[in-house]
């Protein structure tokens, strides 16, 4: 099919839940991607800060395949070699005693809200049930995850949702210890706000919240279904702060492209689940486990956090300079390769330039530009989205 019949043939049989750019993506290779037409692309959106070690990853490549010829599926009727690995080598390398495996972001923080009520049920009473999240956060588009969100544009339309979720502003301490009542049972937070816009707290905010839940004896529950696995230069952004979490959730860069979520937490509170509570046909699946120790273990062998905090800087500072020249940008901000600029215009219009230009760039928020490319980019690539950007904001 050609390009046009194509896009015409998906538009035809497909959902429209997606506003989708007008090119059809074959093939990709490290932060490279080429289209139908044979032309390449510069890729700093790594299919939304999955593909973190770059598309096609030999190491992850290979494993899939080998797997595909042992063994596919099986279901969590039975013990698999793939799924018990990836559990030792996350616990080993978190906070965590225990692992829960499942598909996807939205799916993983299910989780992690089902086993923070159980938890609460059967150690704080039946009325403590509540989780407080943040606003401008997101958590996925399942109703109750939805729901933990805390931007009302994802929810609208969607009513009734369920009960037990209050907001309060990231980054303010006071509103969230005044929001603790009798009722709540945990926080659920990202350590740095993706689709909400790149928001960074302060530097000791994630701290703070840790020593609130233990004065209140409530769960800290860390979204890291984007920061995770690299993405701001150390394995998880909690290591950042020097606290652990009691939950955490991934997925996203987890399996570099395969969907696989997981749901981590400490073994007192995993307790809380026991057979028949929770379950998932596909999680922990032999091929998106294999992918994933795949990814583990070259992100822990391989130079791959300390090359995201090298070119991250180098990236970060050549954005600042790109701020000197151009008023359209109001703030610079960003850790590890997780960056945004803030523009006092629309960024769609830079987006679909930038584009035609061969550079894909993503924008959450209106007037955000945010850029979460592979982890494995080097200064040059970052040189090269730079001219691109510079080239498009001349125009503004
Ligand atoms: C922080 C965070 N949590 C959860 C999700 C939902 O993940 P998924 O789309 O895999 O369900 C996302 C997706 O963007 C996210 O950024």
């Amino acid at each position: 099919m050609k390009e046009k019949e194509l896009m015409a043939a998906a538009n035809e049989n497909i959902m429209n839940t997606y506003k989708r750019f007008p090119v059809v993506i074959t093939e990709g290779a490290g932060a490279k991607l080429w289209d139908i037409n044979g032309r390449e692309y510069l890729d700093f959106v790594a299919g939304i800060a999955v593909c973190s070690l770059g598309h096609s990853h030999p190491q992850v490549v290979v494993a899939v395949k080998e797997q595909l010829d042992k063994l596919t599926h099986v279901s969590n009727l039975y013990y698999t070699q793939p799924q018990t690995q990836l559990a030792e080598l996350l616990v080993e390398n978190s906070f965590a005693d225990k692992v829960f495996f499942c598909n996807s972001g939205a799916e993983a923080n299910e989780a992690a809200i089902k086993l923070a009520r159980k938890y609460a049920h059967e150690n704080m009473g039946t009325e403590r049930f509540e989780l407080i999240t943040m606003k401008d956060s997101f958590h996925g588009r399942t109703i109750a995850t939805i729901t933990a969100t805390g931007q009302e544009k994802f929810q609208f339309g969607f009513a009734p949702l369920p009960a037990g979720f209050t907001y309060v502003p990231f980054n303010d301490l006071k509103a969230l210890e005044n929001a603790i009542s009798d009722k709540t049972c945990g926080v659920l937070l990202e350590p740095i706000q993706g689709e909400g816009g790149v928001n960074i707290p302060d530097e000791n905010y994630l701290a703070e919240v840790r020593k609130i839940c233990d004065r209140h004896g409530i769960l800290l529950i860390l979204d890291e279904v984007q920061t995770g696995i690299g993405r701001t230069g150390k394995l998880f952004a909690y290591e950042h702060s020097g606290i652990k979490p009691d939950i955490m959730t991934l997925a996203k860069a987890l399996g570099n492209g395969l969907p696989v979520g997981a749901m981590l937490a400490k073994d007192k509170i995993a307790q809380a689940f026991v057979p028949g509570n929770h379950a998932s046909t596909f999680g922990g699946n032999p091929l998106a486990m294999v992918a994933a120790i795949a990814v583990l273990r070259t992100i822990l062998q391989e130079n791959v956090l300390e090359n995201c905090r090298k070119v991250g800087e180098y990236f970060l500072l050549q954005l600042k300079k790109l701020q000197q020249k151009y008023k359209i940008i109001t703030e610079v901000r960003g850790r590890g390769l997780m960056l945004a600029l803030k523009l006092d215009i629309e960024a769609a219009d830079i987006v679909n330039e930038c584009l035609h230009q061969g550079l894909l760039i993503n924008s959450t928020g209106g007037k955000i530009l945010r850029f979460v490319p592979p982890l494995i980019i080097t200064t040059r690539d970052v040189d090269r989205a730079i001219e691109v950007l510079d080239r498009v904001m001349e125009g503004k």
